[in-house]
C-alpha cells in the first residue's frame, strides 16, 4: 500500500496539524523535527489516533540527519511514497542591508537547504519504487515579499524554484512536485521575527499585504493533503491558501 508520509516540521504548526490529519486515515507517518519533546507528542497523538508512526529527530539543514531520517524511514516501512518538506523558520524582521551573514546563513540553510537535501535523500528512495510525491511548503512570500521580510522571501521563491524544477524534470519518473502556500497562518513560526516588530514594521507590512484572511494550521492542512494525493494533476504548481491577496 502507497502510504508512507515523512513529513519534516512536525513537532508543531502546519505539520504536526498535517500529521494529525492523516493518523486517521491509514498512513504510517515518519515524523522529522529538531524539536525532540513537540515532535514525541505529535508522534504520540497520531499513535492514539491509530495511525503508525515514528519520530526522528533531525536538523533539517545537517546533511547527515538528514541521511539518517531517510534512512531509517526506510527501514521502518520500506518505503518513502509523500513526503511533505515542510520545516522552516522566520528571522527578525529587517531591511536587507541591516541583516547580518549569520543571519542569512541560518535562514538559508534551514529554509532552502534544508528542502534541498530532503529531495536530494527522498528522491532515489522515490525512483526506486517508481514514483511519489514531494509538497513543498511554500509561502506567499514565494510570489511577493511582505516588509522587512526579504530574506525569508529570498527562501520561499527559491523553493518555488525546486518545486518548479522537480515538476519539470521528474514528471516521466512518476515523482511529482506540488506546493503549498500558506499566507497568513496561526502559528509559532513569526515569534522569531517579532521580536524587532515596531509600529513603523506592522505599518510596512500592512501596507504590502493586501487584505487577506487568516488560516488554522488544520485548515492548511486541508490543502497539505489534496496537494499530496493530487501530485500528477498539480506537478511544478503551487496551491495557494492566499486568504484573498491575488498573487499570480
Ligand atoms: N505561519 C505562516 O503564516 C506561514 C506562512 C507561509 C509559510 N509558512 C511555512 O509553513 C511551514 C511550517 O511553519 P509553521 O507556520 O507551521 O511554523 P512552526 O514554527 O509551528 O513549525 C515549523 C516547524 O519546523 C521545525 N523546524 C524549524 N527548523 C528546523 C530544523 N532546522 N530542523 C528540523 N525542524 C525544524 C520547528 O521545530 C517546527 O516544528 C514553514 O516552512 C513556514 O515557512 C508559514
Amino acid at each position: 500500500m502507497s502510504n508512507v508520509v515523512v513529513i519534516t516540521g512536525a513537532a508543531t504548526g502546519l505539520g504536526r496539524a498535517t500529521a494529525l490529519k492523516l493518523a486517521a486515515s491509514g498512513y504510517r507517518l515518519v515524523l522529522v523535527d529538531y524539536n525532540e519533546a513537540d515532535g514525541a507528542k505529535t508522534t504520540a497523538d497520531a499513535k492514539a489516533l491509530g495511525a503508525e508512526a515514528i519520530f526522528v529527530k533531525a536538523d533539517v539543514s545537517n546533511e547527515t540527519d538528514v541521511q539518517n531520517y531517510v534512512t531509517k524511514a526506510v527501514e521502518a516501512f520500506g518505503s518513502i511514497h509523500y513526503f511533505l518538506n515542510n520545516a522552516g523558520i522566520m528571522i527578525p524582521f529587517r531591511l536587507l542591508h541591516e541583516y547580518d551573514g549569520n543571519e542569512y546563513d541560518r535562514i538559508m540553510n534551514i529554509n532552502l537547504k534544508g528542502v534541498f537535501l530532503g529531495i536530494k535523500y527522498v528522491i532515489p528512495v522515490m525512483l526506486e519504487n517508481e514514483g511519489g510525491t514531494i509538497v513543498n511548503t511554500v509561502s506567499s512570500n514565494s510570489f511577493k515579499p511582505t516588509a522587512y521580510n526579504g530574506l525569508y522571501s529570498a527562501t520561499k521563491h527559491a523553493v518555488l524554484g525546486l518545486t518548479k524544477s522537480i515538476g519539470q524534470d521528474y514528471q516521466s519518473k512518476n515523482i511529482f512536485a506540488v506546493g503549498v502556500a500558506p499566507n497568513n497562518m496561526q502559528t509559532n513560526i513569526s515569534a522569531s521575527a517579532a521580536v524587532t516588530y515596531t509600529e513603523e514594521v506592522g505599518q510596512a507590512i500592512g501596507a504590502t499585504t493586501p487584505p487577506n484572511i487568516s488560516a488554522t494550521a488544520e485548515e492548511v492542512a486541508e490543502a497539505m493533503v489534496f496537494a499530496m494525493t493530487n501530485g500528477k494533476l498539480l506537478t511544478g504548481s503551487v496551491v495557494n491558501c492566499a486568504g484573498g491577496q491575488i498573487l499570480i
